[in-house]
């Protein structure tokens, strides 16, 4: 059966507007050390400034949910990491730039016009200062973990140095870590753009090949951030619940992408099927399945996607009823939800159900299921 989405509860809307404020302390500094063309861009992409560079007031209808640093604060807190470690907002705000950055290039590469309710950056500066923004940014976003250590010596009078203070090595080398985990979510998320390209051209990848991807481009981020935000001894189980929950996430962003409100999601409907993207629910369509009621339908979808050259208007319209009528959604939905349930289980093994330290990261699984945005 297929189920509508719901509004956030009041506790999921409080853990991302808070870590929104915390993020932006971190992340509006950075963009004034970007340049200023590349931080128009990046500004923009963030929903600080106006596409004229005219700072947003109020609500920011541009700016992204912060799921994934709201999933480092939450992880932080529920292995009772101090918040006072400065390396937890510094992670949380990078994570955010690398989501930031793998948008920018997605909507260029995916050929999407609108993100967030606005018109996509590229639309707005070109694909050329968009690529130049995201090249800006990158080494930024590391640095973010390296401004976290302590201030070096100070010299003294004679500019020698000074004795230096003694340093826990172990303050040291977090950031180091911490680079690492982040450097390996993009590689796999670059990964799993490039794979989820290849897709479009292949017929019937199927739905692992679906998951594969789902997993290099959306878990491993949602991964890195869980990583980053918990305490080390906690920090593989929380990363499998942070790639599981990723991997949902996913799931239903490929849902709305078909049956999500534009208006509310701010993202516009059915691309992925123009794109021919093997969307989960269209990979789960072009399936055969002997227990669907209409066993033809993987074969009139395969003749649309066959087709070598942009659809009508009529044979888009025709591929939406097809996969209204394939029972995707539901599969798709189902999926998602198995998804979240192995994410809960790798948490119950750090923070036990009912234990009040892992409420805030089940808020946000079940919120990553059901969102309607
Ligand atoms: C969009 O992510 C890209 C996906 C991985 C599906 P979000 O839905 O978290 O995007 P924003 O930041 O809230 O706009
Ligand atoms: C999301 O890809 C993953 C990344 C941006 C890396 P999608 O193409 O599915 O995301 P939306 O739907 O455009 O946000
Ligand atoms: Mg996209
Ligand atoms: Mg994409």
């Amino acid at each position: 059966m297929n189920t509508p989405p719901s509004a956030p509860s009041a506790h999921v809307l409080r853990l991302l507007a808070a870590a929104r404020r915390r993020t932006d302390a971190v992340i509006v500094p950075l963009l004034e050390r970007v340049g200023p063309a590349p931080a128009r861009v990046l500004a923009y992409q963030w929903g600080v400034w106006g596409a004229q560079g005219q700072p947003v007031q109020g609500s920011r209808t541009g700016g992204g949910k912060a799921v994934r640093a709201a999933l480092v604060f939450a992880c932080a807190r529920a292995t009772g990491r101090p918040d006072t470690d400065p390396l937890v907002p510094a992670g949380a705000a990078a994570v955010e730039m690398l989501h930031t950055l793998s948008l920018l290039h997605d909507d260029v590469m995916d050929g999407d016009e609108l993100r967030r309710g606005r018109p996509a950056a590229w639309r707005v500066f070109g694909s050329d200062a968009v690529e130049d923004a995201v090249r800006a940014l990158t080494p930024h976003a590391v640095g973010l973990l390296f401004d976290t250590l302590p201030e070096p010596a100070a010299t003294t009078a004679t500019g020698l140095p000074g004795s230096p203070p003694p340093r826990d090595p172990e303050t040291l080398r977090a950031p180091a870590r911490a680079t690492a985990v982040l450097g390996d979510a993009l590689v796999r998320l670059a990964q799993g753009q490039a794979l989820d390209l290849a897709l479009e051209r292949e017929p019937s990848p199927g739905v692992a090949a679906t998951l594969r991807v789902h997993a290099d481009k959306t878990g491993s981020l949602f991964a890195c951030a869980c990583a980053l935000g918990a305490a080390p001894a906690a920090a593989s189980d929380l990363t499998a619940f942070g790639e599981h929950l990723g991997i949902a996430f996913q799931i239903t962003d490929d849902v709305l992408g078909v049956w999500g409100d534009p208006a509310v999601t701010g993202k516009p409907a059915g691309a992925d099927l123009s794109a021919r993207k093997k969307s989960h629910p269209v990979a789960v369509a072009l399936t055969p399945d002997p227990d669907r009621a209409d066993e033809d339908i993987p074969r009139q979808l395969h003749g649309l996607y066959a087709l070598p050259r942009p659809w009508t208007a009529s044979e888009r319209a025709e591929a939406g009823r097809l996969l209204d009528r394939s029972g995707a959604r539901a599969v798709s939905q189902a999926a998602a939800r198995g998804h979240a349930r192995a994410a809960l289980t790798a948490l119950a093994r750090v923070c036990p159900p009912h234990e009040e330290a892992g409420e805030d990261l089940r808020a946000l699984a079940s919120f990553v299921t059901g969102r309607p945005y």
